[in-house]
This record gives C-alpha cells, structure tokens and sequence, in this order.
C-alpha cells in the first residue's frame, strides 16, 4: 500500500479494509480471468468492486493497488456504454462546411435567416474516454472499444493527474464526460527517447504512444507516462446543468476538468471557417496534434431534434485538415486477396515521412488506376496521408522515371491458388473495377481472410485468435471452417501434440485461449451475421438482419421480399443474402457452426416504445418539424416510415392539406392522428 505524503491520515481500519477487499477481489480476478472458474457471482463481484471503488473515493489517499499478491489480469473488464459512443462524419473542403450548415437547416426546417449558432474546436488526435462520475466521484472509466463496448482503464485513468476523482461544485449525481486522451508532441519524442535507450520499439505517433499507455494491464506503466485530457462531450447525465454546447463545456471546466482553450461559438459559415484557419495556422506550435475541426450545433435541443443516423450524429461534422503529401520510390507492386477473392495492389514503399507518420505500403487502389496514372515499379511517386485512411499513391513523376521500366501488367490468375481473376461485369456491360479470384474456398487466402474476418474484433472479437494465429492454425491443418474453431480444444485434448507444447503456446495461453473461444458460444447475433463476412452485409446490415428475423436460421431461410420488407435491407443486399445460401457449402458451413454455438438474440434497443415495430404513414404538411425529422424521429422510436396506406399501416399522422392517403387510411380503418397528437406519442 503506497499512501502518497500529502494524503490526510487514513484511520488503520479503513486501510485494512482495503487491502482485505483488494485481495479478494484479486483472488476472484484470478479465478475469473485466469482459471476461468468464477467463485462468486457477478453480482456479488460488481458490489465488491463498487465497495472497494467507494472506499477510494472517500479517501483519495488510498492508491489502488492492484495485485495484493496477485498477479496482473490478462485483459481489460468490457464496459457497455450506456449511451453508444459514436463517430464523426467527415468534411474537407471548405464548401461542404455549407453543406453541412444547409444540411442542418434543412432538417430542421429553419429559413436562411434564423439564427443557428455552432461551436467550432481543434479535433484532438488521441483516443477517447468515458468517465463516469457517481456524486462526483469517478468510478470508472472505459475507451471507446466498437462504440457499444469498450474497455475498463478505470485503474489506468485514475494514474492521469489532470483528471479529478472528485469533482468540485455543484455535480449530477450521474455524469459521464467524455473527452480525448493525449500525449503532448515533446512528451512523445522524449517517452520514445526512453523506448529506444531500453531497446523496446518506439511508437509512430504521439496517438498511438497515448493508447499504448492507457491501455497497459499494469496501471503502474500508465502512471510513468505522461497523459492528458480534454472534456468535450458527454454521454449518461442524470439532469443537463446547460441548454448549449459550449455551456455544457464551460461546466465541465467548473468542476476541475481540462478543456479545449480554442473552442469558439460561431454565428454563421463566415465565422466557422475564419475559425478553421486559426486553429490551422496555429496546428504546427500546438503542444499537441491534432487533425482538424469539429463544428457542433451549440443548441441542446436542436441537437436532440437532430439525432444521429447510423453512427455520426447530424448536429456535428469533423472539417478535417487537407491531406500531407511526401516523395518515395516504389519498389514493387504486391497484390493482396481479400476475403471475397478481390486482388489488391499494394504499393511496397521505400519508407518516407508522410506529416510524421512513417509509411512503407499504401494502397494502388485497382488495376485500372494503375493503368490510367501508368504508374511502374522503379517510379519516384507521390504518397498520400489523410487521417486514419490507408496511405494512397497519387501518381509518378514523370520526369523522375528511371529508363528501364515497364507498364505494370496486373495479373489475371490468383497469386495464391492460380485459379483465373476475373472482372464481372454488370448488366450493362460495365466491368466490375475489381478483379475477383475465382477459386472460391479452394483459395486458401480467400479462407485465411473470411476466418480472419470471423474473429475480428466486430465480429466474433475471440480474444487471442488474431490474425497470426489464424494463419498458423490455418498452416497447420487445425482450422479451416468457422466451426473449427470451437472444436478446438475437444481435439486438443485428443492429439498428441496439444497447443501448450507448441512454440508460441504454453500452458496458460493455450488455456486462455480456449476459455475465450468458449467465452464465444452465446456470442450475439448481430455479430455472427457480420462474422460470416456476406458482401454488402456490413455492421449495420447485420444487426437490421438479427433484429428482424431473431436467429440464424429465420435470416438463412428468409425469402427476397421478407428481406425487402426490413428497413434499410435493399435489392443488392437481399441478392447477396439469397446467392450466399444458395451456396451449399456456405450453408453446410453455418450448420456446423450452428451445432457449436447459441447465437443470443439482439437485445430490444434501449428506447424500445409504445411506437417500435409500428409502420407509419406522414401524409399532408407538417408544421412542428420538416418530413427528414418525422422520420427521423420515427426511426428513432423504432417504427418505420412507409409512404404509402396499406392494411399494414399502424398509424397515420395527418397534416393540413391531406387527401388521398387520409381517405384510404379512414376507407381501411387506419388509425390517423394529428400533428400534435404524434409529438404526444412519440414523447412517451
Ligand atoms: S465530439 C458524438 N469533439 O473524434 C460524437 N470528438 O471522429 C462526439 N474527437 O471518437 C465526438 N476531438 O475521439 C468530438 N473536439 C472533439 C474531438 C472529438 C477529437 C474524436 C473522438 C471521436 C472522433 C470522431
């Protein structure tokens, strides 16, 4: 127990009821996480934690220390963020900052000429975090994971000493501030210094040196490297103290916590981009990186009345800062297959800086953008950074160009299996721009890719089985099906050479292995359908599949038009549903798995009302909100938005002015409402 010299006097008892509740917490730790035998309930574990967690909140002299005797947990708890911690959507140029602004205004149904004010501040680039405040004590603290689940570093955040455990003034008895975690550039160069000297690998960026640091198991590590933090944003809040973003903000900075010096309130476009350039002329002399500017409507309740879609949310947009260029030689051109057999030129790059960040591959797109640039291995070309994007090659110069090169000829046979790459062609005639290998689940690294794929952290997220375990499993016969994958340890337990003798493994890992794979059999559903790595069925996709139908098997015998029916499910997607099981191995494929594991039904979503599940009809004009925000507001709720009176109509919400909808609701006895009638109803 290290009591720092500054703490007030902690009484004996209290600092042995620490150490007694730290060590059995420890030993339920190792049960839990370390021999996958819990010995309490998750309950009873929960109320420790939060015992333990109260006691160091009353007396801030107590450092938690974990691993009273115990040795370090092999992996982070997992938070579900009460409220999803969501993404930006992206802007560049400065007329899409109107667009945006026209966007919002549109929504809302708001003339040129009513005020809307924005707030405009840097884009921090570290990584975000949620701190939950209980009374105004922090409590825990998560990253962002997928957006719905994120890590616990409540351990590792507590070591940040700009971030308060206790908030000063007047506090919500909830209140979950989110912000960005950074390192300072100085802070970066000289934390790499250190590696170096030690002989450990330095980190590319100071973005990457901050996650590296919040996210060490040992909060000892995390205390030796320099933190900060920015508050911005907010997600859980038992009552709002402010009616605007920056009030939200300016509240933020009264109880203690760090703020964003550049964050300004801007009446119109004009002052949004002078804004812009301010913060951009200043980027190079701030302590920090950062990559662009985030505008966000500075009205709360225009924010809510704005709501998200998908996973941006409409009230905000990040202007991010033009791309960094930078000169290399291209030394060759690699080309990569991808789960559903698309060859992939990838550039091999004589590593250059590109605005601090080394880069050595990037991408050459496809075949015909090779062709078009004429861009040939030997080239002096042009790379690209943008963001988190892949680096891209612009293109060569000419004048540069050694004498003895050649047009790049791509190849039409897979480079792994041989089989022949072809460009199907639409039914115009188009050629597709990707050229496909053909050979199916011959290819293994069309195989290799779809397990990988499987296991990525979206999808099945099985800890331990990345990506170089998949291809040694693969390599070594052990795993060529999904449902392998969960016969594992069975056969392991089988074979002469069990996974703990093989390089690579010993007895815990191979164990820990296994008991994440386990971990996986109730996986959800939602993940499973995106698992199976369907074209067109990305995340959103998945989880409108797993919420409509409920299981596998519903999704896997769906009909076109059941699948036509969901919302947001189009005509591409639903073909490339009925081609991926018109396909018997693709169904054998999933039968096998479905042996393995119990998919878990997706839960309702949280705002599950009288309205979910309902179809709704607006029909006539609306005066309290524009049509986008009916919907929207709809969606929200769960119903869906039709724009046509059928039998299947729950519900129509007649405005002034409604004719021939109005009739056939009233003719098939339609329940129809008014205006404000729906506001009512979709307020709960
Ligand atoms: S607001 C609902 N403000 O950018 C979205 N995000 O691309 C709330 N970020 O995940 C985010 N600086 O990690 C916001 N001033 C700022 C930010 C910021 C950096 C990050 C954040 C977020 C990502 C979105």
């Amino acid at each position: 127990m290290k009591i720092p010299a500054e703490a007030p006097l902690i009484p004996p008892e209290i600092i042995a009821d620490h150490a007694r509740l730290a060590a059995e917490i420890a030993a339920h730790d190792i049960a839990y996480h370390q021999k996958d035998a819990p010995t309490v309930s998750d309950v009873t574990y929960d109320r420790l934690r939060q015992k333990l967690l109260a006691l160091e909140a009353d007396w801030p002299g107590l450092v938690p220390e974990r691993g009273v005797g115990a040795p370090p947990v092999e992996s982070f708890g997992k938070v579900t963020h009460r409220v999803p911690m969501l993404s930006l959507g992206n802007v560049f140029e400065d007329g899409e900052v109107g667009e945006f602004t026209q966007r919002v205004r549109r929504f809302l149904g708001l003339g040129s000429d009513v005020p809307l004010a924005f707030t405009a501040e840097p884009k921090i680039d570290g990584l975000s975090c949620a701190l939950r405040y209980e009374g105004g004590h922090l409590v825990q603290a998560a990253t962002r994971g997928d957006g719905a689940v994120g890590e616990d570093v409540t351990q590792n955040v507590r070591t940040i000493s700009e971030i308060p455990h206790q908030l000063r003034g007047n506090v919500p008895a909830v209140l979950e501030v989110r912000g960005e975690i950074y390192m300072r550039r100085d802070e970066f160069v000289a934390l790499n210094e250190r590696q170096i000297a030690q002989g450990k690998p330095a980190f590319a960026n100071p973005r990457n040196s901050a996650a590296g640091s919040l996210r060490q198991l040992d909060a000892k590590i995390t205390a030796s490297r320099p933190l900060h933090f920015f508050a911005y944003a907010w997600g859980e809040i038992s009552h709002l103290p402010a009616h605007s973003q920056h009030g939200m903000v300016a509240y933020f900075a009264s109880l203690g916590l760090p703020t964003n010096p550049l964050m300004k309130l801007c009446e119109n476009d004009a002052q949004m981009l002078a804004h812009f350039r301010m913060i951009e002329a200043q980027r190079a002399s701030l302590p920090y990186d950062i990559d662009g500017v985030v505008y966000k409507v500075d009205d709360l309740d225009l924010q809510l009345r704005l709501g998200f879609v998908s996973r941006s949310p409409r009230w905000a947009v990040a202007h991010k800062f033009p791309a960094e260029q930078a000169t290399t030689i291209l030394r060759d051109i690699e080309i990569q297959v991808g789960r559903t057999g698309a060859l992939t030129p990838v550039a091999r790059l004589d590593p250059v800086n590109v605005g601090g960040v080394i880069v050595s591959n990037a991408t050459l797109h496809n075949e015909d953008e090779i062709a078009r640039k004429d861009i040939r291995i030997g080239d002096s070309v042009r790379v690209q950074r943008a963001g988190d994007v892949i680096p891209q090659v612009l293109g060569p110069l000419l004048e540069l160009r050694p004498e003895a090169t050649k047009p790049y000829v791509f190849p039409d046979h897979c480079p792994v299996c041989g089989a022949l790459a072809v460009r199907e062609h639409d039914e115009k005639g188009v050629p597709d721009a990707v050229r496909r290998c053909t050979g199916g689940l011959t290819c293994k690294a069309q195989v290799v890719e779809r397990l990988k794929h499987f296991c990525s952290r979206n999808a099945l997220d099985i800890e331990g089985l990345g990506e170089k375990q998949i291809e040694f499993f693969h390599a070594e016969g052990l795993i060529t099906t999904p449902a392998d994958i969960f016969t594992l340890a069975e056969r392991d337990r089988k074979t002469l050479r069990p996974l703990r003798n093989r390089e690579g493994f010993g007895e815990t890992s191979a164990r820990n292995l296994f008991a994440a794979i386990e971990a996986r059999r109730d996986v959800p559903l939602n993940r499973l359908v995106f698992g199976l790595g369907i074209r067109h069925v990305g995340e959103t996709n998945a989880k409108r599949l797993a919420r409509a139908f409920g299981s596998m098997e519903a999704i896997a015998q769906a009909k076109l038009e059941d699948l036509l029916h969901i919302d947001g499910i189009g005509v591409v997607v639903a073909e490339a549903l009925q081609a991926f099981f018109a396909e018997a191995h693709n169904v054998e494929a999933v039968e096998a798995l479905l042996q393995q594991i119990k998919p878990q039904p997706m839960p309702e979503p949280l705002n599950a009302s009288a309205l979910t599940g309902k179809t709704i009809v607006f029909t006539g004009s609306l005066e309290l909100m524009t049509r986008e925000e009916a919907k929207a507001q709809a969606e929200r709720l769960g119903a869906k938005v039709s724009g046509s009176v059928s039998k299947k109509t729950d519900l129509v919400v007649a405005g002034p002015g409604a004719g021939s909808k109005l009739a056939q609701a009233e003719a098939l006895g339609v329940e129809v409402i008014s205006e404000a009638e729906w506001q009512q109803r979709a307020a709960g």
